[in-house]
């Protein structure tokens, strides 16, 4: 059958309309890739998963909230959106509100964004402003516009967007028939791991505790379908770790510009999820993001982007210091496409191309060198 995306999917556990038109792009549906060289490398018996979804269609997980975020809209009547973004929401947002005929106006932080966001909130003919400022700053100041014009903001904080997310839990019990054991995420703003705890509640046994939740972000349709939920891990780069100092960061600062967030909307969320599943946050240096997306490129021809390359980082330390335990299942979310970044993944190439005259003897002794 023709999959159109992810609002068809599992459109009896999302509580759009039922008449709600879905504006879709095919969104959802990504692969979940089992590592094969890297778990033989570190000596680890267990299984890791990585769920790329750098492959939907604009290139990150934001597709699958975006979807049902402009559906939503589009059905309310809106004719316009606006979210603050470290790049990929912004791209997202661009390519629904194009698909859907609205007006989307995208606040970025000047200077730090990816090569690849920016140029695909241009190409779609959405409002690019740029401020002065951070991620933070930027969402400050759309919180304060919603009120005040008939705009709907499609960040995070809109319930549609947790919604949407939480479907990529769905589709990896489907595949592996159990939730995994651990499931690691890069943590920035902390919709998505919120996202995927909603949704691993949904399919898994009643949670012992209630969450101080709102409902209608949790615990939509309540049909178990499998047995065990995983033990949650929020990893953070260290120059943007608020889960880690317990408090807002007042000027973030990493080279995976996506979570450069120091102060987090669903910091609740993301608590609950972590403490309810007697999972843990931890923090990353730039070193060891890159070091992480270098070798699921070179070891497993996987391209993530830095930040998230993180989830990574994060399964492979807490694998090697017993955190993790051996033989487990581990899922890490890549959240978006390594060509997101391309100035930051030439920095890391190996090294310069060799060039050489179009002749067969030059590329044989080329070819020579470095066998
Ligand atoms: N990874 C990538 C590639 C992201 O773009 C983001 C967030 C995250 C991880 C963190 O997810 O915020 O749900 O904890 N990017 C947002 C944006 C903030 O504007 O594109 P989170």
């Amino acid at each position: 059958m023709h999959y159109t995306g992810l609002i068809e999917r599992y459109r009896e556990r999302l509580p759009l309309p039922a008449d709600a038109q879905a504006v879709a792009l095919g969104e959802g549906r990504t692969p979940l890739i089992e590592l094969q060289n890297i778990p033989r490398d570190i000596g680890f018996d267990g299984r890791i998963y990585v769920k790329f979804e750098g492959l939907n269609p604009t290139g990150s997980f934001k597709d699958r909230g975006m979807t049902v975020a402009v559906s939503a809209a589009k059905h309310a009547g809106s004719k316009a959106i606006i979210c603050a973004s470290t790049g990929n929401t912004s791209a997202a947002a661009a390519a629904y509100a194009a698909r859907a005929g609205m007006t989307a106006f995208v606040l970025i932080p000047e200077g730090k964004i990816a090569l690849g966001k920016l140029a695909q909130a241009g190409i779609s003919g959405c409002e690019v402003i740029q401020i002065r400022g951070n991620f933070d700053d930027g969402m400050r100041i759309v919180r304060g516009l919603s009120d005040a014009m008939p705009i709907t903001v499609v960040n995070s904080i809109n319930p549609w967007r947790l919604q949407g997310q939480k479907t990529a839990a769905f589709e990896i019990i489907e595949e592996l028939g159990r939730a995994p054991d651990y499931h690691c995420l890069p943590v920035g703003n902390a919709g998505n791991i919120s996202a995927y705890w909603m949704g691993y509640r949904e399919m898994g046994p009643k949670a012992p505790v209630e969450l101080p939740i709102a409902p209608e972000h949790f615990d939509y349709a309540r049909t178990q379908v499998c047995d065990n939920r995983p033990i949650m891990c929020g990893y953070q780069a260290a120059g943007a770790a608020p889960f880690l100092r317990g408090e807002p960061v007042l000027a973030p600062e990493t080279i995976a510009t996506a979570i450069r967030i120091g102060a987090p909307q669903s910091w609740d969320y993301a608590q609950a999820a972590v403490s309810e599943s007697g999972g843990w946050f931890a923090e990353f240096a730039d070193e060891d993001i890159l070091a992480a997306q270098k070798l699921l490129a070179s070891r497993e021809g996987v391209f993530c982007e830095p930040a998230s390359a993180t989830s990574v980082a994060g399964a492979l330390r807490d694998i090697r210091q017993g955190h993790i335990r051996p033989g487990s299942s581990v899922v890490c979310t890549l959240t978006g496409h390594g060509l997101k970044d391309p100035d930051v993944a030439i920095r890391q190439a190996a090294a310069d191309p060799t060039v050489v005259d179009a002749e067969p003897a030059a590329v044989e002794k080329a070819l020579q060198a470095a066998l």
